[in-house]
């Protein structure tokens, strides 16, 4: 059984408001939390963790179950990696660090790379690094509630491009948005998920 995690509903800076957040988490997160134990109450699926419904439903095109999974699992990803007081110039360390740098150059550019993959998304989606099994990284761009651990990657960071992410804050800017989130990761959260 799937819980909301808990969220003091106040703003992060100037980059997220309390009544994103409290629309956010409180109404759309707790929906899909709601609709996962609906779903898979009184089945042998009651007791899988979120990774293991994503896995089985992506397998046996359980749709309901995989979008509301999907869902769990990305929003606890995205809510769990931001921080109000995060350095706004801040920047990943240790290994993954070196992965970013190997991969696109700089930190800098991979930010870029992020941001302009989170604009090309057509609609709902989300934008994601992930990493594979030897570590090596990339960007993914998903569509809807899918995400890395449908493909068998691991989730690193991820920026949810659905509108309501966004749109009472920065109405139909989702490239100002993309840009603002980088002010409030918690790299340390960050860091420990590669
Ligand atoms: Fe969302």
């Amino acid at each position: 059984m799937e819980k909301l995690t808990v969220l003091p509903y106040k703003g992060l800076g100037s980059v997220i408001s309390a009544e994103t957040i409290s629309f956010h988490h409180g109404k759309h997160l707790n929906a899909y939390v709601t609709n996962l134990n609906k779903a898979v109450e009184g089945t042998p699926m009651a007791d899988m963790t979120v990774e293991q419904l994503i896995v089985k439903s992506a397998a046996e095109g359980l749709t309901p179950v995989f979008n509301n999974a999907g869902q769990v699992l990305n929003h606890n990803c995205y809510f769990e990696q931001f921080k109000e007081d995060a350095a706004a110039d801040a920047a990943p360390g240790g290994k993954l660090a070196d992965a970013i740098e190997a991969e696109w150059g700089s930190f800098e550019a991979f930010k870029a790379a992020f941001n302009a993959a989170g604009t090309a998304i057509f609609g709902s989606g989300w934008v994601w690094l992930q990493a594979d099994a030897e570590g090596k990284l990339s960007i993914g761009k998903y569509s809807g509630a899918d995400n890395p651990v449908a493909h068998g990657l691991r989730p690193i960071l991820t920026f949810d491009v659905w509108e309501h992410a966004y749109y009472l804050d920065y109405q139909n800017r989702r490239p100002d948005y993309l840009a603002a989130l980088w002010q409030i990761i918690d790299w340390k959260v960050v860091e420990a998920r590669y």
